[in-house]
């Protein structure tokens, strides 16, 4: 046994001596254990009925907060995310709150003005929040400094994260190597943070990399260290072991239901491992059973068709090999399979690389794993062989014009220059703390939502989520409804599913069917299109019926098909016999138009503006011309191939 961790003789009581040094744990469940596992669609009547036992448990934290919770609760739940943050408090009295803070990009996906930065923190903190656990994704801590100005004026704990990426396949070599990271935490230290974070969100981190970096940085600096690795390459629990012989003072765990697979590692076998040794967590391992039952019972079966089970293992042998993060690598899958490209991703995986180097060898961590995931499927998708870089995306455009902070090596200087040709803030990328460029916007988008943002927490709503925040502030004060989709799955509803999969399991489906007529010669098939769904409806006329016409009433309630209906066509537009059709590439959501019906437009003009995976595309004119036929507006999601205008 290591000289760090000594045993004592084996107590398995809750009310066993306390260890010299325990080891102090962090719980993720509620906020990146679901992010992991579930798309972070967890909600919040899902966490209450474990949070006054998650309470009891002596956690350090919990992570309650932050990260995508915000962004996906209020875009595909319908709920307030400060309320989320309200209301765990009421039953979480004891435990400190975690949240994930993105630096300069809060919550969302680029850097916000200060105005803004100042005000999230100041209301997350009023609103309960105790640990913000901050990170840029360059490791730029220039983006630190508003957020920890006011993280400190609230009086809260201001844990600053390194962002653990590789250049090779382990630890060292020439950009990412043990002296960056002491350089980075001492940097941390001399901002005043409170804790520094090894943030390995991809589990790249291998045990024998973690003793050698926890020991440096241990005696580096004086605050605690806390290690945040993934589980992802199945690596972390041997690593969090090492980190823990190393000295590592807080370790992030799951409970079980929302451990493994990208996810972290659960924390009861962590409490076994140390059980009465000089680190035992001192936790009752009985409560966490009590928990995990809820958990499996009441909470779990909402989620389980959530989880990818398209494959057995809990391991994903890619990030060994390609060292892609597992929410970066689902992204990408998810965006070929929309496009019907999936054979591409061979081609991805040698691209990615690639742009990566391009774009100044920068950790792959949201929002730059989404930039640069974007990119590479954008290159793979339409670069041709005598361009490449054909489609940049405007994120890409503001991390060549420094709009990010300071990369870890120069970015490519062609593709700069490419990425930089008409960009409206400039061509001269900038150098300077970015938000010394940046407006302010409080102002701008208060004139913008006007009395629909009721308070604060509203408007900051709005202002990092323009077009889906107007969208949800709608539906929470009524003034439109919301669809069927943002709406819970009740356990009645998942009930009535489970017994459909068993009687189908067991043929009995089939068997109560009445006795199926044979087709005859007067058979018709129909196209049916319900809502973005498309069915094949064979129609046989039954007694003196000659022929059947489709009514839309009777379309609305075809019966479902026996094979699956084919994917969601693109919505048909009449196109004018003469004009050019502009069509979206992907598929994804209007952000907005840049020209209007009647409006002349020269080849290359930014016609409309199309989110994708997060990223934001600019289509361009495809000739000269006057745009018609726009049948969309902002918010609306449009399937890849739907004609977004005709210039003619
Ligand atoms: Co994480």
């Amino acid at each position: 046994m290591s000289d760090q961790v000594k045993m004592t003789p084996l107590n398995y009581s809750a009310d066993r001596p306390q260890a010299k040094n325990p080891v102090k744990i962090m719980d993720l469940s509620i906020r990146d254990g679901h992010q992991s596992l579930f798309a972070t669609r967890g909600r919040t009547e899902d966490m209450i009925p474990v949070a006054e036992l998650l309470d009891e448990v002596g956690f350090w934290a919990i992570e309650t907060w932050g990260g995508a919770t915000f962004d996906t609760m209020h875009r595909f739940l319908n709920e307030d995310p400060w309320e989320r943050l309200r209301t765990l408090k009421r039953y979480i009295k004891k435990t400190p709150f975690s949240m994930l803070l993105r630096a300069q990009n809060l919550v969302g996906y680029r850097n916000y003005a200060d105005d803004l930065a100042y005000a999230f923190v100041d209301r997350a903190a009023e609103n309960g929040m105790d640990v913000f656990r901050t990170f840029d994704a360059l490791n730029d801590y220039r983006n630190f400094e508003t957020v920890v100005k006011q993280i400190k004026k609230s009086g809260k704990h201001f844990q600053g994260c390194i962002c653990y990426t590789l250049t090779e396949p382990r630890l060292g070599g020439e950009v990412y190597n043990l002296d960056y990271y002491v350089d980075r935490a001492k940097s941390l230290e001399s901002m005043g943070a409170d804790s520094v974070c090894v943030k390995d969100m991809a589990g790249l981190l291998a045990p024998y990399d973690a003793y050698p970096l926890i020991k440096a940085l241990k005696k580096a600096v004086k605050v605690p260290i806390h290690l945040h690795s993934h589980f992802t390459s199945g690596m972390s629990p041997m690593t969090h072991l090492k980190a823990i012989e190393a000295g590592v003072d807080i370790i992030d765990t799951c409970m079980t239901p929302y451990a493994y697979r990208t996810s972290h590692a659960a924390v009861e076998p962590l409490v076994m491992t140390l059980l009465g040794t000089n680190r035992d967590t001192g936790f009752d391992i009985k409560k966490l059973a009590a928990i995990n039952e809820i958990l499996e019972k009441d909470v779990m079966p909402k989620y389980k068709h959530l989880l990818d089970d398209s494959k057995v293992s809990i391991i994903d042998i890619n990030v060994l090999l390609h060292q892609t993060p597992g929410g970066m690598l689902s992204n990408l899958v998810n965006q070929l399979r929309e496009m019907d490209a999936l054979d591409k991703i061979g081609e991805v995986y040698k691209e990615l690389p690639k742009v990566r180097k391009d774009l100044g060898q920068i950790p792959l961590v949201t929002p730059t794993s989404q930039i640069v995931g974007v990119q590479t499927v954008n290159n793979v998708l339409h670069d041709t062989p005598d361009e490449r870089y054909k489609m940049i995306t405007g994120q890409v455009k503001d991390l060549c014009y420094g709009l990010y902070g300071k990369t870890a090596v120069p970015i490519n200087e062609e593709v700069q220059k490419k990425a930089l040709k008409g960009y409206p803030r400039g061509e001269t990328p900038i150098t300077c703390r970015p938000a010394e460029v940046l407006e302010p916007e409080l102002e701008k988008a208060k004139a913008e939502i006007g009395d629909l943002a009721v308070d604060m927490d509203d408007l900051i709503l709005y202002a990092q989520f323009p077009v889906t925040g107007k969208k949800f502030l709608q539906w929470k004060y009524g003034k439109s409804e919301p669809p069927a989709s943002v709406k819970a799955i009740t356990m009645d509803e998942v009930k009535a599913k489970d017994e459909v999969i068993k009687k189908a399991k067991a043929g009995l489906l089939i068997e109560a069917k009445p006795d199926t007529p044979a087709k005859t010669s007067a058979l018709r098939t129909f196209n049916v299109f319900v809502d973005n769904e498309y069915f094949n409806v064979e129609v046989d006329p039954t007694g003196d019926i000659q022929a059947v016409p489709v009514p839309q009433a009777a379309q609305a309630a075809a019966p479902a098909p026996a094979a699956a209906p084919a994917a969601a066509p693109a919505a048909p537009a009449a196109a004018p016999a003469d004009g050019t059709l502009l069509l979206a590439p992907m598929p994804g959501m209007i952000v907005k138009y840049e020209k209007n019906e009647g409006d002349a437009v020269k080849k290359g003009d930014a016609v409309v503006v199309l989110e994708a995976m997060k990223m934001e595309n600019a289509l361009v004119a495809p000739c000269d011309g006057t745009v018609s036929g726009i049948k969309f507006g902002s918010g609306d999601s449009v399937a890849k191939g739907a004609v977004l205008c005709v210039i003619s």
